[in-house]
């Protein structure tokens, strides 16, 4: 799974709310995109239960943030944040007004009560698989009892979920999420997700094939379909037959006005010869795979528990650029995993140099209490792992830039997203998921224009009509 380096203050419905009678939420999104769906998919179920959407803190009697436990020290952080929102409650009590606090996402699932311990600002604390039962929980908050629903329930959340109306769908932009599959059962020795999101789970095909074509509907045109282990989703198929990834992306592809489709954040070990075959056929299915590694050194992989070797995961790439040659690589990296010597960080520099990322996202290990990881011996200085790091990440940016080079004077699709900074510009995407600006006149939002890359800075690329 990825962080993505998403960080989303999200008025999650477009409608700000500006009655005074109705309730106002202000969500604040931290973490990966799963995050940003479930706020959007908590947004709805608030919607129902009569709130309004604001986007900022004071114009709102409830706050909900949605809370990411990947980077270090995550917990910390919330409860520093929760001792400035005390702060502004009980400037409202002095006010004579009120303001709820409700804290969801990954620390919640992982602090639980603890939380309602430390944070006595807090009403409602709701794990990533309970927010179904959010405007009940709120209900009894209301009523004064303080909340913690952190469970992980059999029935499934997101049935008791009330579907996006299509103007919040609309609202939201042409490229949307879907979270297919949640949970992970691979125990990487220094990853938290398996205590914090559960057990995997995938949803079945009609739910996910329904919501899907509420989507396009709506007017969205690109999907990108989302697990923290997506890759690992497979269910029964409407042939009967159980099906992997790469036939529910074949039966997405279906469906008329879906031109783009997407998926992440895959482990190696999922990558079957189904889901290959599928960005070999589908023009749909675009060219861009986020696939971490994590380490080039055996050694370590083994010690990550990863359950693949270097050389396994360079013929699996081989076998990806043989179905689509085009495609765009990224990955997932740590440094200073607890034992690694100098030859293991040059077994990961090498495997780099051997794949050549696209993009990239790394990090020094760090502990998270709790994990394999955390009791290992031969934990690395953090001196070793600054400097690790630092190369690692130059070598990443050098083929990312070069990335960027190479669509020099290249004609590509775009499928435009947003207006630009100025207005006279938008924004779109690659193929290979670059922003590309480009002059407004091209098109309208939704639109999937033909233009030709003429410019390239160090984040984004400029086109004009090919
Ligand atoms: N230390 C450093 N990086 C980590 N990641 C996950 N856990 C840790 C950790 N304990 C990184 C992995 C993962 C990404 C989302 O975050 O690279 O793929
Ligand atoms: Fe974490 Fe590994 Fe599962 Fe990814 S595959 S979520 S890194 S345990």
């Amino acid at each position: 799974m990825t962080e993505a380096t998403l960080t989303t203050e999200s008025a999650v419905l477009a409608d700000a709310a500006t009655r005074t009678n109705t309730r106002k939420v202000f969500i604040k999104t931290y973490g990966c995109q799963m995050n940003v769906y479930d706020s959007e998919r908590m947004g709805d179920a608030l919607t129902s239960d009569g709130y309004q959407a604001v986007d900022t803190v004071e114009a709102a009697d409830l706050i909900l943030i949605n809370t990411c436990h990947i980077r270090e020290k995550a917990a910390e952080k919330v409860y520093s944040q929760l001792g400035r929102l005390a702060k502004l409650k009980k400037q409202r009590n002095a006010e004579g007004g009120d303001l709820m606090v409700a804290v969801a996402g990954c620390v919640a699932q992982a602090e639980g009560q603890e939380i309602i311990r430390r944070a006595p600002v807090v009403d409602v604390v709701i794990g990533p698989q309970t927010y179904h039962r959010l405007p009940q929980a709120l209900a009894r908050a209301r009523q004064g009892e303080r909340v913690v629903e952190t469970d992980f329930p059999a029935e499934d959340k997101f049935d008791g979920l009330p579907n996006t109306s299509p103007r919040a769908i609309r609202a939201r932009g042409v490229a949307a999420f879907l979270t297919v599959q949640e949970g992970c059962d691979k125990f990487c020795t220094f990853c938290v997700v398996p205590y914090t999101r559960g057990a995997e789970v995938s949803r079945p095909v009609d739910r996910i094939v329904q919501e899907a074509q509420r989507l396009v509907d709506a007017g969205v045109r690109e999907i990108t379909l989302l697990g923290q282990n997506v890759n690992a989703w497979h269910g029964k198929g409407i042939d009967g037959r159980e099906w992997g990834l790469g036939e529910l992306i074949r039966r997405l592809a279906e469906i008329d006005g879906l031109v783009r489709i997407r998926y992440t954040t895959s482990h190696p070990r999922d990558m079957d010869d189904s889901l290959i075959a599928a960005h070999r056929d589908l023009p749909e299915l675009m060219p861009y795979l986020h696939l971490p590694v994590q380490s080039g050194s055996d050694a370590i992989l083994k010690s990550m528990n990863r359950r693949h070797t270097a050389e396994e995961y360079v013929r699996l790439v081989e076998r990806i650029r043989a179905a689509r040659p085009d495609i765009a690589l990224s990955g997932d990296f740590i440094v200073g995993f607890p034992g690694e010597t100098d030859a293991d960080f040059e077994a990961t520099m090498d495997l780099i140099r051997e794949v050549n990322y696209a993009a990239a996202f790394s990090f020094k290990y760090s502990i998270r209490p709790g994990t394999p990881g955390a009791g290992m011996e031969d934990q690395v200085a953090e001196s070793v792992k600054t400097e690790r790091l630092a190369r690692l990440q130059a070598l990443l940016s050098e083929q990312t830039r070069a990335f960027g080079r190479q669509c020099m004077g290249k004609t590509v699709d775009l499928l435009l997203e947003k207006p630009g900074r100025n207005t006279d510009q938008l924004i779109g995407r690659s193929p290979w998921l670059q922003p590309v600006i480009v002059d407004a006149k091209v098109g309208k939002i939704g639109d999937i224009v033909s233009v030709r890359i003429t410019e390239t800075d160090s984040s984004s690329l400029f086109a004009e009509p090919a």
